[in-house]
């Protein structure tokens, strides 16, 4: 049994895909929209070849929007009917789509996923598409050579067949079985996990009965630790659940795998899931101050910084050698006021409580720079997508009070689906979900909080709103009037406005029109790209004078799209600068969903690690992407370690490098201001790795001493690591006196 599980483990780390036929390569590619191009009998022959499963962007076709077509010529083999139990239907998977299709079988329309109206280029780019026909459907030519055609447009960003699943299969008992496993686990004294599970059926035509097995496995050792076998019974109205508790012996990672035997058809599924573990230690009860230690303002602007620190409340704040023109608020430690001369200061700052004193510098520089260290704050894309609201964002921010603030994080920031349309004057007004803008920043600031938004330099936005073409003055007198203290800058329908092949001047244009506009405000508003990395915008960034800047097309809660983004953050790294950083995208953990239904990140644990490790090292900003009113402690914890956090928040900014990629485990480092080495060594891999590396050849030498950053605890002195990482985990360590030179890996 253990060995069985293993092998699902690694084959099947999320869910159980069954597919008869898997149709990932072979496609071909042609941008342009002719209707002959869904003939089964066109002449495909001169059409480039792509991959299906990554964003055409990515292959060759650089800012390319519009309508482009994909073929496939696939032979469907008649056993795969034969070996099914329901001889019904056939499914083709065609992953996600950006943004709408038309799919054709043999020239016959087999289905499409257009926007509303039946709008193709308003399609749902975030949906699986999956489409269903009878088997007896003679547009099915079986044991023959059948073409699968599919249409697509994208508005914008990212377009294609850019994600998923891709495949051909006969529908079976299991398609109408899910398990499911959405209830969070429950922690209890001594590790013990109590968890809810169900098994659920879609259809009304048949009952079922199995058997469930539950197993928790340490994915490093393969050990099984907990082993279960329930009969079950469901129906569609009468579904099965069942609670399990186990104590676990250790926090580590460890996964459960739940694995369904349907009776009659004995055929089978399985789904696994890691279990949450908390390495955060619990939050002392003396002061500690967090945040960044060094902060920019321009002259005469209005100041902001509320002095981050945890410890027993209530607290009580001084600041001592303020530069002139800033006051202290002594009871909730906002600073505020304006600065009016140029120059830097070292300001002392102590927080007390009954429980003790803390002290750290603050340097305070005020000159033309802003944002010296990355963001730390909360966007509503990856949560609420279009459907955010004042309500939503006044929750969050609250949230991030109550929560986060403590930490140092900072910025609430609105993504798209605020704006209406202008008004005679060409002012651009928010829609009705945001009823006054001015009083909802006024409520971020009360908190000590900061407000961004969003706009994009074309005509629209991503998301179809107004955007700040030939308004971008205006727009920006009326964020400042409101009181926005950063802006996301988006690309997106600008694409109709630039030449269609954009040289670097070409990219570069937009967002040196809208530095100008912001550099006439009084206000210190962050300037945020998002241009997804064309032209090697990491280059030209800071020139026109973005604080930050995407470097990549959007990211989604897979591992695919996660290491695919962080892991190629190399080629970017060289250029993180203070003041300017490589934006990875924002976060994925926690309860995500892009629109109004959310659901758990599905990355694992050990993936969400990674993402916060890897993002920390690259000195990203990082925005939280997830409903800050449900923060289960897992997230919390990923969002709340202080040292961790201390990593991306580092003065000096020095890039992240990848100094090590051998055996699928890969190790990146960036030097930290005082003097120690930051270290995360990645386990690329889909299953556990078990290697020895010798520090020196992580260019360390002699005996190194080690902190575990996680777990904030010094681990003693090494010169050999033996290192044991679940399937993408990672070990984030901080090396002290040790020389560590230059070398990259590419
Ligand atoms: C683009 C951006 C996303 C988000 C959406 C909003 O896709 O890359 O981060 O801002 O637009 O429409």
């Amino acid at each position: 049994m253990r060995k069985i599980f293993a092998f699902l483990l690694a084959y099947f780390p999320v869910s159980l895909f069954s597919q008869d036929i898997v149709i990932k390569d072979g496609w071909k590619f042609k941008t342009g929209d002719e209707p002959q191009w869904s003939y089964a009998n066109f002449n495909d022959s001169g059409w480039a070849q792509i991959e299906v499963g990554k964003p055409w962007e990515l292959q060759g076709y650089p800012g390319y929007d519009g309508f482009a077509w994909y073929r496939l010529h696939v032979v469907i083999p008649s056993t795969i009917k034969e070996k099914s139990f329901l001889k019904e239907k056939i499914r083709f998977d065609l992953g996600k789509i950006d943004d709408g299709d038309d799919v054709f079988l043999n020239g016959s329309m087999l289905g499409r996923n257009a926007g509303r109206g039946g709008d193709i280029k308003k399609g749902p780019y975030d949906i699986p598409r999956s489409y269903t026909i009878p088997l007896n459907d003679r547009r099915i030519k079986w044991d023959a050579d059948n073409v699968i055609a599919v249409r697509v447009y994208d508005h914008g960003g990212d377009g294609g067949m850019y994600e998923g699943n891709y495949g051909i299969s006969v529908t079976d008992v299991t398609d109408y079985i899910s398990i499911i496993t959405n209830q969070p686990f429950e922690f209890g004294p001594s590790r013990k996990i109590t968890k809810k599970i169900g098994l659920q059926s879609t259809t009304d035509q048949y009952d079922f009965t199995g058997k469930l097995g539950i197993a928790i496995v340490d994915p490093v050792s393969g050990t099984t630790v907990f082993k279960q076998t329930i009969g079950a019974d469901f129906a569609k109205n009468r579904p099965f659940e069942y609670t399990f508790s186990a104590n676990l012996p250790e926090t580590k990672s460890w996964q459960v795998v739940y694995h369904f035997v349907e009776d009659r058809s004995g055929k089978d599924i399985t789904v696994s899931e890691g279990i949450p573990y908390i390495l955060t230690p619990p939050i002392g009860k003396e002061p500690r101050i967090n945040g960044p230690k060094v902060y920019g303002a321009r002259q005469g602007a209005p100041f902001l910084f509320r002095i981050a620190a945890t410890g027993e409340k209530p607290l009580s704040y001084e600041a001592v050698g303020l530069p002139q023109g800033l006051q202290l608020d002594k009871k909730t430690g906002i600073i505020s006021g304006s600065i009016n001369a140029k120059g830097n200061t070292v300001a002392k700052l102590t927080v007390k409580n009954k429980s003790g004193v803390a002290s750290r510098k603050l340097t305070i520089i005020c000159g033309d720079n802003i944002c010296l260290t990355p963001a730390l704050g909360w966007n509503s894309w990856n949560c609420w997508g279009l459907s955010v609201n004042d309500e939503k964002v006044r929750t969050s921010a609250r949230a991030m009070f109550e929560k986060l603030a403590d930490h140092g994080w900072s910025y609430i920031n609105i993504d798209d689906g605020w704006e209406k349309n202008r008004n005679q004057q060409g002012e651009i007004l928010a829609n009705e979900k945001f009823p006054d803008m001015k009083s909802l920043c006024d409520y971020v600031h009360s908190l000590g909080l900061k407000i961004g938004i969003y706009s994009s330099p074309g005509t629209l936005t991503c998301g179809g709103f107004t955007g700040s073409y030939q308004h971008e003055k205006q727009d920006v007198q009326t964020y400042a009037q409101w009181g926005i203290d950063y802006l996301k800058y988006d690309w997106c329908s600008y694409a109709q406005v630039a030449p269609e092949h954009p040289s670097v001047d070409d990219l570069k244009k937009p967002y040196l029109t809208m530095r100008d506009a912001l550099k006439e405000t009084n206000r210190d508003i962050v300037f945020s790209l998002c241009q997804y990395g064309m032209g090697e915008v990491w280059n030209w960034g800071p020139e026109v004078g973005g604080n930050s800047w995407r470097t990549t097309g959007d990211i989604t809660d897979s591992w695919k799209s996660l290491s695919g983004i962080g892991f190629s953050q190399y080629k970017s790294a060289p250029k993180t600068l203070p003041g300017h950083f490589n934006d990875p995208d924002m976060l994925v953990v926690g309860k995500v969903g892009w629109g109004p239904s959310l659901h758990n990140t599905r990355l694992t644990p050990d993936e969400q690690y990674t993402h916060i490790s890897l993002w920390s090292l690259l000195s990203a900003p990082l925005l939280i992407g997830c409903d800050m009113n449900q923060l289960d402690s897992f997230t919390l914890n990923l969002l709340e370690n202080d040292e961790v956090l201390a990593i991306d928040q580092d003065p000096q900014a020095k890039p992240a490098k990848k100094i090590y990629d051998k055996n699928k485990i890969q190790v990146w480092t960036k030097e930290l201001e005082d003097g120690a080495i930051a270290m995360g060594i990645f386990n690329m891999d889909d299953l556990a790795n078990k290697q020895q590396l010798s520090l020196k050849e992580l260019n360390l030498a002699g005996s190194v001493k080690l902190r575990d950053v996680w777990r904030q605890k010094n681990i003693g002195a090494f010169t050999n690591l033996s290192v044991q990482l679940p399937p993408h985990g990672v070990w984030l360590l901080k090396a002290v006196s040790s020389s560590l030179s230059q070398k990259t890996s590419k």
